[in-house]
């Protein structure tokens, strides 16, 4: 299962020469084609939460192998995304399309690090691939 945060849903429109110029959209279209033998949701919400949500139905019961979470700005804000993901039994990913640490400094923190199985960090939308393959 793969959540976004807030603006990632205009991924190809948003800052382009940080975040690149293809839509998740598309990109989720040739990861389902790559690895079509895996089930790849997909979930996005500009509404924290909601992200919330989403993490605590994915995050039980082994429905999902992993979760590859791109919390975006929430990322460096919410402790209440955090401590969802400290709360599931599932284990989470956390990914970012930039190199956070290449950035401005409130980007370094991340309240979601802490419990996540890994993060993968700064390889572009190839990041969130990198994570699946982290689950097998
Ligand atoms: C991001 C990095 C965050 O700092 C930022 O707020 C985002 C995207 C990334 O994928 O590089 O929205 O999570």
């Amino acid at each position: 299962m793969i959540i976004n945060g807030p603006n990632l849903n205009l991924l190809g429109k948003r800052e382009p020469k940080i975040y690149g110029s293809l839509s998740f959209t598309d990109f989720l279209e040739e990861l389902r084609e790559k690895y079509a033998n895996l089930q790849i949701d997909h979930f996005q919400s500009n509404i924290e939460g909601e992200i919330i949500g989403q993490i605590q139905e994915a995050g039980f019961d082994g429905v999902y192998d992993g979760i590859v979470l791109n919390a975006a700005a929430f990322t460096h804000t919410s402790v209440g995304i955090g401590d969802a993901v400290a709360a599931i039994e599932t284990p989470v990913v956390e990914v970012h399309i930039s190199n956070t640490f290449d950035r401005e400094e409130f980007r370094h923190v991340s309240f979601i690090s802490p419990n996540a199985k890994g993060v993968i960090v700064g390889f572009g939308l190839q990041s969130y691939e990198l994570a699946i393959q982290s689950f097998f």
